[in-house]
């Protein structure tokens, strides 16, 4: 096991075909705020986090995945998991340097085993954040990030034994739920051809959820899956499709462990596991099928 571990997770960059109506849904209607923009790139925060950005747009020729940034606490552990990362055969994109990034800080970047690029930094600097109220349905923070591996378990094994990152629960023996803090789970796996599967945002609460529905409903974005409470983290869910046809999530009500001595469960899949409530549209298959991302070891500078 890992001594250095990843923190939280950071942001997540995307190559997009039209930069434009991407732009328009994060932020009248995801509720994301822009920061900068400069040269096809555009970068967003949430009003609710001081995370200095949690999206970042660029214009790309094909829909992909640009970056997935992961913080770590200090200097040292960057450098820790920057070793750990290089002994585990995985392939470095740079070594620890000071990042040019809005925020800045200190990090490097390295593909994951099956091609997708991340980030692991520290000392990025903090931006605003106001309190969210109840009822406002916008996002607080990125909650987790699912991705899809063509050898799950081998991927889960990167995240803990690599990474440092702790299982916290499966869902039958196909989807695994890690956590890298207090809260239930910041990454999840799945099997399937490499590539993400959704971004989830941490709403203020289940009314703030179903508002959120309501004005994604209004401006033209029909929910793909929910609304419904997952078993795994009990967390509620609402799926959306971007655009570009990427998938994101508003979530509520995730659950705390204790990070030290939460025992791992195995739930044994079903509808009612799946979804607590049992009411809501969809499921699995109206999300996006998943098919590997066009950006596989094809690292994008800032
Ligand atoms: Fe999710």
């Amino acid at each position: 096991m890992s001594h250095s571990r990843v923190s939280e997770i950071r942001h997540v960059a995307y190559g997009v075909v039209d930069l434009e109506v991407e732009r328009l849904f994060y932020t009248e209607t995801w509720g994301l705020e822009e920061t900068a923009a400069s040269d096809g790139r555009v970068w967003f925060r949430t009003p609710g986090h001081d995370e200095p950005f949690v999206v970042k747009l660029r214009q790309a020729a094909a829909n992909r995945v640009d970056l997935i940034a992961l913080a770590a606490a200090t200097p040292a552990d960057v450098e820790a998991l920057a070793q750990q990362v290089a002994a585990s055969g995985a392939r470095l994109i740079h070594g620890p340097r000071a990042l040019t990034s809005p925020g800045g800080g200190y990090g490097f970047r390295f593909f994951s085993p099956d091609g997708l690029p991340f980030e692991i930094s520290c000392d990025v600097a903090r931006g605003p954040q106001r309190e969210l109220g109840h009822w406002d349905a916008l996002p607080r923070r990125i909650s987790h990030i699912v991705l899809h591996s063509p050898d799950h378990q081998a991927l889960v094994r990167f995240f803990t034994d690599v990474l440092g990152f702790r299982i916290s629960d499966w869902l039958g023996d196909f989807m695994c739920f890690l956590r890298c803090n207090s809260a239930h789970h910041r990454i999840a796996i799945l099997p399937g051809p490499p590539c993400l599967n959704h971004v989830a945002y941490d709403v203020p609460s289940v009314d703030s959820m179903m508002r959120g529905i309501q004005r994604l409903r209004d401006q033209g974005t029909n929910i793909s899956w929910g609304p419904g409470r997952h078993t795994a983290g009990n967390n509620t869910f609402s799926y959306f499709v971007t655009p570009n046809g990427f998938a994101v999530e508003y979530t509520a009500d995730l659950d705390t462990v204790d990070d030290d001595r939460h025992v791992a469960t195995v739930h044994v899949p079903n509808k009612q596991v799946m979804d607590q409530w049992g009411i809501g549209t969809g499921g699995p298959h109206t999300m996006p099928h998943p098919k590997p991302d066009a950006g596989l070891f094809q690292p994008v500078e800032d």
